[in-house]
């Protein structure tokens, strides 16, 4: 791993970012494509009483972190260390530090109170931090805004009054990284931005109008995020861009259920069509989907889809006792979208065993979607019957949604 030396940015008159920048970094989270690299944004405030931290940043940083930081005061006057998330691209550093701020206590939200324990491994006191808790460190102001699921229970933001500055933790994050670190100074990252709301924050909509109207009690000026270039110019921006993508879909007509399948020999097909055909004679729309073919889709568009719907049956033939490939693609391709609470219901055609329906019925179980219907499967072709009975499903599916 590269890591580039970069000296702290002065932000503000006494706060600075301290470190550090990840340019190499091409996956991040398993799931995350990460073309520009990323930051792991740490900060300093030194007031004229006390110095905070806000943040740490991942293990493999520590050793910058911890030059940059001794660079501008000595640990033992640091008196806070704000954990405004304990991910450990956050966090990482902080078991490695912690012995060497001692006199520093740790600022956390309640629900990250049990994080923090397990990243630490060790017994700790920290002080919880809450919106109407304010710290003072002598010409700046810690103030708290407790903004959970965005994207972790344990997420909160701070606020610095006198510099009108929110340190938001991933909140207008984006991964994306140019050492000039500044928005008036980098290169466009609409792009990352976006990208970075449609993976963490998207499944999280209705958090992210609550923490937004929780903001609103601040005047912002600079946002500092946890990733990506510090907020500096039109911050207000940016914290509209979040507002309008996390706006309920107010073009949707009516409900809608999402039929997505794959199929070996038309068999499962069929079952589609009919259910299809079922959920459509009770008023709801379809939207069919062969997902066979998903990496040549446009995932975008399915991910869309599957996001205005309020059902999604999944229609899986059986092979080797599972569900295929596209199916489970499917499923870990649509995981950026909140599925709790939408209807679910599973079908196909097998030859032997007819696990695959079982297999994504219980998955969707346990991403907590409701599925009021057992399985629907059938040996090899099915008869007039068969595609009755899913027609039927396929209405009764219709008057549950
Ligand atoms: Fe950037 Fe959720 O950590």
């Amino acid at each position: 791993m590269n890591i580039e030396e970069k000296r702290p940015l002065q932000v503000t008159d006494n706060s600075w970012w301290l470190a550090a920048l990840d340019p190499d970094l091409r996956i991040f989270d398993i799931i995350m494509r990460t073309e520009s690299g990323t930051t792991y944004n740490s900060y300093l405030i030194r007031g004229s009483k006390k110095t905070a931290i806000i943040d740490t940043v991942k293990e493999p940083f520590k050793d910058l972190f911890w030059k940059n930081l001794c660079s501008l005061v000595d640990p033992a006057e640091v008196d806070y260390v704000v954990v405004n998330h304990n991910e450990s691209d956050h966090s990482g550093a902080l078991p490695l530090i912690l012995d060497k701020l001692p006199n520093a206590k740790l600022i956390v939200s309640a629900a990250g109170k049990g994080f923090l324990q397990n990243i630490l491994n060790r017994k700790t006191d920290p002080i919880l931090a809450s919106d109407d808790m304010e710290i003072d460190l002598g010409g700046k102001t810690l103030k708290f805004a407790i903004t959970p699921f965005l994207h972790w229970p344990d997420t909160m933001c701070t606020y610095v009054p006198e510099d009108k500055l929110l340190y938001s933790c991933d909140i207008f994050a984006s991964h994306y990284c140019d050492e000039r670190m500044f928005n008036d100074l980098t290169n466009d990252f609409a792009r990352p931005f976006h990208y970075y709301f449609n993976i963490i924050m998207r499944p999280y909509k209705e958090y992210v109008l609550r923490a937004l109207k929780k903001l609103d009690r601040f005047n912002i000026d600079i946002i500092c995020p946890s990733h990506g270039p510090i907020l500096r110019e039109d911050a207000g921006s940016y914290m509209e861009r979040y507002r309008e993508w996390s706006q309920p879909d107010t073009k949707k007509k009516g409900k809608l259920m999402l039929v997505a399948y794959t199929t070996a020999y038309g068999n499962t097909a069929n079952l589609a069509k009919a259910f299809g055909r079922g959920v459509q004679e009770s008023g709801v729309r379809v939207a069919m989907m062969d997902v066979g073919n998903l990496s040549e889709m446009e995932l975008s568009s399915v991910i869309d889809v599957a996001e205005r719907a309020d059902g999604i049956a999944i229609g899986t033939p059986t092979i080797n006792g599972d569900a295929p490939e596209p199916i489970w693609k499917f499923l870990t391709s649509t995981a950026t979208i909140k599925r709790k609470g939408k209807f679910g219901f599973t079908f196909g055609s097998y030859g032997w065993s007819g696990e695959g329906p079982v297999s994504i019925s219980r998955h969707m179980k346990s991403l907590r979607m409701r599925v009021p219907h057992e399985p629907f499967r059938i040996k090899f072709r099915p008869t007039e019957e068969d595609f009755a009975q899913i027609k039927e499903l396929g209405r009764n599916l219709a008057a549950d949604l």
